[in-house]
């Protein structure tokens, strides 16, 4: 049968590694897993009982396109609690995840053949997605002196119609201030392309609080979610902010594309959001583990890295140890018993020389882990 050349995307590698593992653990092997971009932690208790409550009275039927009006509204004033703006709900949008955010916010502002400008290494949905859409994804080689975020150096001299950009970023965990944030804004300006911030790792933050789009402009579009700090993947919700004039378009495409994001789910989100004692132990779960990483990886061999200002990762340099860093990452699966992600998900061109290391999981995973890591890395004499 016939197909498409927009759906030949690449696959996520990362997926891949989690299969491995998951077919390592049904040979009975003990798996610490590393390569996870999830917590391990499910939806704050409330949530569920929320959920449980609603269960019992409501059919749980389609919700408008945008999304439970009182979800709107709480998610409104968490830009207050967060960042003490005064956010119009009117332009909340709830979503099937970020990753049904990026179909609308892409399908909205952009045409067949324009280009996105993202930095590498980056998530590596954006870039097929882009492609799935008939986009083109621009790859920009972000470098370490700048903590691996995109410059306007980096951007000045090409033609984009539009730029995504991550803060607190996957895989890296490093952040844009408030003056690298605006002058990638200004830039976009100058060019008069759409700015697309995504913030799905807000909240996971350990030294400054993250920087919001919205505290510099309302002309752009905001990313979030309630998989990562609100600790709840799999039940597919999220929430964009857009500029006023675009609610209406976002909403036809929404009512098109989804209808709406799970009901049910954003019935435990609304719940989920003040769930702040629950979460802030998450919290400090990920504040140990990362402590624990920054200490243990450099005596593992791991030393060439940013410290991350947030989210669950650490992205490392491992060129003086493989140039192939997905045969490295099954070796250290297969004789280390962790799993871990290779970056040629995040960078197709450096990718090859650089691993992801998440420790989103227990901090007793995280000591085992990195014992383990120690002695791999030792057996080879690289430490
Ligand atoms: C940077 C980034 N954006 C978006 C997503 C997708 O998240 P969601 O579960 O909200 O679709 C992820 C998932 O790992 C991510 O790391």
């Amino acid at each position: 049968m016939r197909n498409s050349r927009r759906g030949a995307v690449d696959p996520f590698i990362v997926m891949d590694v989690m299969e491995a593992a998951r077919q390592a653990e049904e040979a009975g092997r003990h798996i610490i897993h590393m390569e996870v971009g999830q917590p391990g932690t499910a939806a704050p208790e409330a949530a569920r009982k929320a959920l449980t409550e609603a269960m019992t009275q409501d059919a749980m039927g389609y919700t408008v396109a945008l999304g439970l009006p009182a979800l709107r509204a709480r998610i409104a004033q968490l830009y207050g609690e967060w960042y003490n703006l005064d956010l119009d709900p009117a332009r909340v949008i709830v979503t099937p995840g970020s990753s049904g955010a990026f179909l609308l916010a892409f399908s909205a502002l952009f045409d067949a053949g324009e280009r996105v400008a993202i930095g590498a290494p980056g998530y590596p949905s954006y870039r097929q997605i882009l492609k799935a859409l008939s986009l083109q994804p621009l790859d920009v080689q972000t470098a370490p002196q700048n903590r691996l975020q995109p410059v306007p150096e980096d951007l000045r001299a090409l033609d984009f119609e539009g730029l995504m950009v991550a803060s607190p970023a996957n895989p890296t965990g490093t952040m844009l201030n408030k003056d690298a944030m605006g002058a990638l804004i200004d830039l976009c300006r100058d060019k008069e392309a759409a700015f697309i911030s995504d913030e799905i790792y807000h909240g996971i933050e350990y030294e400054a609080k993250a920087v919001t789009a919205l505290e510099l402009t309302d002309e752009c579009y905001v990313i979030n979610s309630f998989s990562k700090y609100f600790s709840m993947t799999g039940w597919r919700v999220g929430w964009m902010v857009v500029p006023e004039a675009h609610v209406r378009k976002v909403e036809r495409l929404a009512q098109n594309m989804f209808i709406c994001a799970p009901h049910a789910s954003q019935v435990a989100a609304l719940a989920a959001m003040d769930c702040h004692e629950e979460l802030e132990a998450n919290m400090a779960v990920y504040r140990a583990n990362r402590a624990l990483m920054a200490e243990g990886l450099p005596k593992a061999g791991f030393t060439k890295f940013a410290p991350p200002d947030g989210a669950f990762y650490f992205y490392v340099d491992v060129r003086d140890f493989t140039n192939d860093s997905r045969a490295f990452a099954r070796e250290i699966l297969e004789e280390a018993g962790v799993a871990v992600t290779p970056g040629l998900d995040f960078d197709p061109v450096r990718g090859h020389q650089t691993l992801r290391f998440s420790y989103a999981r227990s901090t007793q995973d995280m000591q085992d882990g990195l014992a383990r890591l120690q002695q791999f890395m030792a057996a080879r004499g690289f430490v």
